[in-house]
């Protein structure tokens, strides 16, 4: 019995900031959000609220793992902490850094419709510049170059979602990586959710009862203790205009890719929207 000790009340708890033992590593516009605050609702799991962006920022990834840690939430021994940071996946540098942190660590990947995640994509970032006051091009101005598809368009390479995880797959074991599927999580949020569990190991205890469709919003909102809570306004926001040819061709043009990328999951994605 130690209680005459004067051991400050985090120690006595045994709270205390521990690395991430899962990390959700994109893809940007995915659903990043939407997935870790529903993690979030099982009592083992603990989330660094902040996007983190230690392994693809250099300034930070300088700084080690000591301030990489003191990103983290503090936890219970026994509860996993995950970290999002969407950027992760599509940065060359980012695997052998999360290798080199712990191998055994377990990645979780959400993707979405790559046109889908293209057009949101842009509209985040048309978003951005307006909100700075400063203009920003079309879509159509971006994504065609003489009716053509324009391969040199950023938001079109982070689609491409073979070509990144083949790079991740050079470090990590594919049994590593849980790709969830975020068009699902959008219509339906509590099955993804039950297959995370089982992923992370982790005893199921989020339920159906966890989400409600908030007709207003146009989403599901989560329910845990008494508390309502709604992603903000910067997710599910109405998407940029682009010609229903436009969209078509892109569509067109993500076949192969997106073939490529279920031969190497070994599932398919995308088929209902
Ligand atoms: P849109 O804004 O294009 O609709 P991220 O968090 O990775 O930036 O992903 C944002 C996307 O999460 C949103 O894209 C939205 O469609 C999706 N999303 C999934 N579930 C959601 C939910 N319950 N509430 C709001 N957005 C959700």
């Amino acid at each position: 019995h130690s209680s005459s000790s004067s051991s400050s009340s985090s120690s006595y708890n045994a709270t205390q900031q521990r690395l991430p033992g899962a990390i959700i590593i994109g893809v940007r516009k995915g659903g990043t959000r939407a997935l870790l605050e529903m993690l979030n609702l099982h009592p083992n799991v603990e989330v660094a609220k902040a996007e983190v962006h230690y392994f693809n920022v250099e300034e930070h990834y300088r700084q080690g793992l000591a301030w990489y840690r003191a990103q983290m939430p503090f936890t219970l021994p026994g509860q996993l902490t995950v970290e999002k940071t969407p950027g992760y996946f599509a940065s060359p540098q980012v695997p052998a850094r999360i290798w080199n942190m712990n191998p055994a660590i377990r990645l979780l990947l959400i993707v979405r419709d790559p046109a889908e995640r293209l057009v949101s994509d842009y509209t985040q970032v048309l978003h951005n510049r307006l909100s700075r006051h400063k203009p920003y091009q079309p879509l159509e101005e971006l994504l065609l170059h003489k009716n053509r598809i324009n391969p040199a368009y950023k938001a079109l390479q982070r689609s491409l979602y073979h070509l990144h995880l083949a790079r991740w797959l050079e470090v990590f074991p594919l049994e590593q990586i849980h790709v969830v599927d975020g068009d699902a999580l959008i219509r339906d949020p509590f099955p993804e959710l039950r297959k995370a569990e089982r992923f992370l190991d982790l005893p199921p205890r989020i339920s159906p009862n966890n989400f409600y469709y908030n007709t207003t919003k146009g989403f599901y909102c989560l329910l845990s203790a008494g508390h309502d809570k709604c992603l903000d306004e910067s997710k599910g926001r109405p998407h940029a205009p682009l010609s229903t040819q436009a969209f078509k061709k892109l569509c067109r043009y993500f076949r192969k890719p997106n073939k490529l990328f279920f031969e190497m999951v070994g599932r398919s994605f995308f088929l209902v929207l």
